[in-house]
């Protein structure tokens, strides 16, 4: 089943998505009268910050249908959020549907649905068709908007709906949310990528670059802030090249500076920078501006100009240090962290021993490092002299071994400080202990009632734990 409205504005859209909610509820109300209980609903995310947005979207509309969310998958529907960033993301995925299959078995009228980047490739909807006929929802990343209405289609008709779009020149506004934490939230400011890593499925799977309009933005951060609202975090895959593209292009410094003014708004958070689209005019409106965290993620990947040539980054080691070298001159507590590859194809000693060399001059507060994986239809996985196994193992053994040193030296710094920090949950394994972030997006931990979950207070680093600090609130 495809419906595809191109004609039709957003807003009108979005009027046809709540009628659909509206259909969908009269027959949950019915389904419940007839079972005499409330149904449920799971939707388990993986991969990224994205996909936890889109995973909030989808559990909004469901709540609004009627279905009550809970975590657990014994559930009377349950959507899986797919990830195909890097092979193993993929493989999880088959391992935990056959888990799922098991409990559909007992409960026959279970819906089972998948969507997510995974959805966007060709050879798993047809891997999932033929081989896992139990799943009865399969759409992609185009097309979330119109979850209510594919919902209805399984409701109403009882078949299945497989609904995948190749791309998309919509946003859709306005739709339901549930929001994970009362106090924070997340926000997309664009969506799709058009940059083409050589080793990165995204741009495949998510689309071309589209930036929301900045008024909408500024409303619909408004209006969570109205709520209680404290930080916001503006999501995209490269914000530093967010409105380029719009009517009346605005650049993203301009955007934060908007946000900033909003009142009652204490927060700012951003992700993920492209180091190429970094501006001078960003690192400025960084430096100003104390409401914006003191926290950049910017993705490295390689420290080797001929391997960065290859993975089509746009920039140079030099580039890179340069730009981390201004923003540390603007804002000097800043917290720096980064993604890299290890064992891209054609990798040699020298390429890894330049990344290394990155890490030990940049000192990163922390990195998520990662196996390169070759991912089908990206031109990296053309490319000759992949790496074998025990090389990649060795190095990405020592990166490690370089950046847990580094991190555990740079939390050392702030040890004694005063730092604001946001509570942000109950601490999982301290009783009567909360768990909080700091500026550069630090965790102390510390005493202090639960009940103050969602203020900023002052805390006092007490010791250094590592990756963590021990904290006292004063
Ligand atoms: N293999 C390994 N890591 C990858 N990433 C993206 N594609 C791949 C791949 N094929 C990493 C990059 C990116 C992060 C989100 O995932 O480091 O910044
Ligand atoms: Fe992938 Fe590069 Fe786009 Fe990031 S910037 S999503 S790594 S293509």
């Amino acid at each position: 089943m495809s419906i595809d409205n191109k004609e039709i504005t957003s807003t009108e859209e979005t009027e046809i998505q709540y009628d659909y909610i509206k259909k969908c509820r009269e027959i949950i109300t019915s389904k419940e009268a007839k079972l005499g209980r409330k149904l449920t609903a799971s939707i388990v995310t993986f991969g990224c910050q994205m996909n936890f947005k889109d995973s909030e979207k989808l559990e909004g509309i469901l709540s609004e249908i009627g279905y009550e969310i809970i975590e657990d998958e014994h559930a009377d529907l349950v959507i899986y959020n797919t990830c195909t960033v890097r092979e193993n993301a993929n493989l999880k995925i088959y391992g935990r549907l056959g888990y799922l299959s098991k409990i559909k078995e007992k409960n026959p009228d279970m819906i089972i649905g998948l969507c997510g980047c995974m959805m966007q490739e060709k050879h798993v909807v047809e891997k999932i068709k033929k081989s896992y006929k139990f799943v009865d929802l399969i759409f992609g990343t185009h097309n979330i908007f119109k979850f209510a209405e594919l919902i209805y289609e399984i409701l109403y008709k009882n078949h299945k709906v497989y609904d995948i779009w190749d791309g998309t020149d919509k946003i859709v506004e306005n739709l339901p949310v549930i929001r994970k934490y009362p106090f924070k939230f997340g926000v997309n400011i664009m969506f799709g990528c058009n940059n083409f890593c050589s080793y990165c499925i995204v741009p495949y799977v998510r689309g071309r670059e589209r930036s929301r309009n900045p008024e909408e933005i500024i409303n619909e951060i408004k209006s969570v802030v109205k709520t209680g609202v404290v930080e916001i975090m503006l999501l995209g895959q490269n914000v530093n090249s967010y409105g380029k593209t719009l009517d009346e292009p605005i650049t993203f410094a301009q955007l934060l500076e908007k946000v900033c003014e909003i009142d009652g708004l204490k927060r700012v958070r951003f992700m993920t920078s492209h180091p190429k689209d970094l501006s001078d005019e960003l690192i400025e409106v960084m430096a100003r501006n104390p409401k914006i965290c003191k926290q950049m993620h910017l993705p490295l990947q390689s420290g080797s100009d001929r391997l960065l040539k290859l993975m089509n980054r746009h920039y140079t080691k030099d580039d890179y240090l340069l730009l981390v070298k201004k923003l540390r001159d603007a804002i000097p507590d800043i917290g720096i962290s980064t993604d890299i590859i290890v064992g891209f194809p054609s990798e040699t000693e020298e390429d890894f021993k330049e990344t290394l060399d990155v890490v030990k001059k940049v000192r990163y507060d922390s990195a998520f490092t990662f196996i390169y994986s070759k991912r089908s239809g990206t031109p990296a996985a053309e490319m000759e002299d992949q790496i074998p196994k025990d090389v990649i193992d060795d190095r990405f053994n020592r990166l490690l071994k370089e950046i847990n040193e580094i991190s555990k030296e740079k939390t050392k710094l702030l040890e004694g400080n005063v730092e604001s920090v946001l509570i942000e949950e109950k601490n999982k394994k301290l009783d009567g202990y909360v768990t909080g972030r700091l500026s550069n997006n630090s965790v102390v931990h510390f005493k202090c009632d639960e009940e103050r979950i969602g203020e900023i207070v002052d805390v006092r680093l007490n010791e250094a734990k590592g990756f963590y600090y021990m904290g006292e609130m004063i």
